[in-house]
């Protein structure tokens, strides 16, 4: 079986909105008493708005009834939503434009898996929305990563098997994903952190596409 699609994460893959996350849920955080550190927060990268503040009280000892925590939430993306709204598409995340050209020179489809309701946004401030064949963010799941079901839906929409489809992934959560979804996985991002991925490299500028077919196929 060869490769036809690629599926790429969204956030810390084609922009760094990972670091807009992180700001926001620290602010949140700071606000309720107590603080979340780097390394806490690559615990929530790939991980639904809902778990995530589940994970963040949980760190903070805190147990809060439901409505106060949607409204918490709700606060969070709205700090978020103050970030992302002055990207542009200088914020595209370096070789991310080169990369996509090879892709579709290598005939390859592509399909977003994010599982941020925020996606579509991004990635109309970014100018990206034309770059997927298929879009599946977190208005189309029920389960977050590390579960299948994000990138298995792009696939579906694609028409293609999971074995025929590349995932690109920053986060330990989305590599779990990708993994359970029976495609092969390239991490982005340190080796040490993201060790069930088949290929790990800094970004995709450190990569090109004929590399990933050459290990994939
Ligand atoms: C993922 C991010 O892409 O989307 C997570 O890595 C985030 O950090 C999740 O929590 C949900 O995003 P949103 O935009 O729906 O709150
Ligand atoms: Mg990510």
């Amino acid at each position: 079986m060869s490769i036809k699609a690629f599926l790429f994460d969204l956030d810390g893959v084609i922009v760094d909105t990972a670091i807009y996350h992180y700001q926001a849920w620290r602010r949140l955080a700071n606000e309720l008493g107590f603080d979340i550190s780097g390394e806490f927060n690559e615990g929530l990268k790939g991980v639904s708005r809902m778990e995530s503040l589940d994970l963040i009280l949980a760190h903070g000892g805190l147990t809060l009834p439901d409505e106060k925590k949607i409204e918490l939430a709700e606060q969070k993306n709205g700090w978020y939503l103050e970030l992302v709204s002055r990207m542009t598409s200088d914020d595209i995340l370096p070789g991310v434009a080169t990369f996509f050209s090879q892709v579709r020179k290598a005939g390859l489809q592509t399909a977003l898996g994010s599982v941020s309701k925020n996606a579509p946004l991004i990635l109309e401030r970014i100018g990206m929305t034309n770059a997927f064949d298929a879009i599946i963010d977190g208005t189309k799941i029920s389960k977050g990563k590390p579960d299948p079901e994000v990138f298995l839906k792009g696939a579906a929409e694609l028409e293609v098997s999971p074995a025929e489809c590349v995932v690109f992934e920053d986060a330990v959560a989305g590599v779990e994903a990708g993994k359970r979804g029976g495609m092969f996985v390239v991490g982005l991002g340190l080796p040490e952190m993201l060790t069930k991925a088949d290929l790990v490299v800094p970004s995709l500028d450190n990569l090109t596409v004929d590399e990933v077919l050459e290990k994939a196929n």
